[in-house]
């Protein structure tokens, strides 16, 4: 996307303010755990492998801040500021698998030494981000055989660029199509309520010259239906060991209606999504969020203002719906308890080291 959605200057962490798209491309930076915090929890910073990323950003700034001089005051502190940037949102589980991570390289160091823990913190940090460019790029060529010449993909919510530090996940796969010269098409979702689909993937596809449709949520079943739809590719927030995915609200009701119409279902997204300590999709925290979220688009009220709402930010689609899931070691297909083991047995970036 040629666009650095999380980065780290040496200081702070810089983040594309995903709020302000596509009306605008603004930077912030965040100095402090708690700046990064609000950042997550506004989504300024969104998408499951972003969100891990900044928030390891976030520990660094905690680190920083630590006024500890003692290695275990030192561990004490960053636990503390993991434990607090976790509770910035509960669903996407790169978010706690990057605050693991992170919490390990204290706890583990050779080094009992607070400077140099915190420099190797940083390193971790600034690790995660390349590890997540090759990840990306990785699932890109993964799945960019499921596409032929002029196909139409649809997708919903964004796991573009925007959505991890750069290539993106679903997305990664159409990029990669594109640059072959696949000819692709792809339908987006607007995906209410915060229309992450019409804001930034149909601005991340247009950017990359992709032919792109904008259509609203409650349109997927007529383009299925028209036979318009050859692949409904999406991103994960988390996958449980059995290949019950929980993403972006909507997404249940994209895989219930592709089965109906016999369209192909998958998930694209890296192995540090993959959950093997949750047995199946009914034990995913699903995210509660502003019922304002709902009655409102962008600042304004299309809806009572005290009209109860339900705003759950994800649905979980169960596995039997989904026909591959694609990933940095390729395409895992069912039996998924035991493919999914296998292959985050086989990422040393899932498994929480850097791998490169
Ligand atoms: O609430 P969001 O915008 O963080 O939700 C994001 C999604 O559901 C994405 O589809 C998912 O994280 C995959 S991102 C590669």
């Amino acid at each position: 996307m040629g666009i650095k959605t999380v980065a780290w200057t040496g200081r702070t962490m810089r983040c594309v303010d995903q709020t302000k798209l596509p009306e605008r491309l603004v930077y912030i930076e965040c100095r402090t755990p708690a700046a990064v915090w609000h950042a997550l929890r506004r989504l300024a910073v969104r998408g499951a492998p972003a969100i891990g990323i900044a928030a390891a950003m976030g520990v660094v700034l905690g680190a920083r801040r630590s006024r500890a001089r003692s290695c275990e005051g030192f561990v004490k502190d960053v636990r503390r500021v993991a434990r607090y940037l976790g509770s910035a949102r509960p669903t996407a589980v790169n978010l706690f698998w990057a605050l693991r991570r992170m919490v390990r390289v204290v706890e583990t160091a050779a080094t009992r030494n607070v400077r140099m823990l915190t420099r190797a913190l940083e390193r971790e940090a600034v690790c995660m981000i390349e590890e997540d460019n090759a990840v990306c790029r990785r699932i890109g060529i993964a799945g960019v055989r499921l596409l032929r010449v002029g196909d139409s993909v649809l997708t919903h919510c964004n796991a573009g660029g925007l959505a991890t530090a750069e290539h993106g996940t679903a997305l990664a796969v159409i990029f990669e199509a594109h640059a072959r010269g696949k000819n692709i098409h792809v339908f987006v979702d607007e995906t209410r309520p915060l229309l992450q689909g019409a804001r930034l993937t149909a601005w991340e596809l247009m950017r990359a010259g992709i032919h792109a449709t904008l259509i609203c949520d409650n349109m997927a079943a007529r383009v299925m239906c028209e036979g318009r739809v050859d692949i409904v590719i999406t991103g994960a927030d988390r996958i449980a060991a059995n290949g019950d995915t929980a993403n972006k609200i909507g997404t249940y009701g994209l895989a219930c209606l592709a089965a109906a119409h016999r369209v192909p279902f998958y998930i694209a997204a890296p192995l540090s999504t993959v959950d093997l300590q949750i047995a199946s999709g009914a034990d995913i925290p699903i995210e509660q969020r502003d019922p304002d979220e709902v009655r409102r688009i962008g600042s304004r009220w299309i809806a009572p203002r005290n009209v109860p709402v339900y705003n759950p930010a994800f649905d979980v689609t169960p596995a039997r719906l989904i026909r591959g899931i694609i990933t940095e070691e390729g395409i895992v297909r069912p039996p998924y308890r035991r493919n999914l083991a296998t292959a985050v047995g086989k990422s040393t970036a899932a498994q929480g080291g850097c791998s490169l």
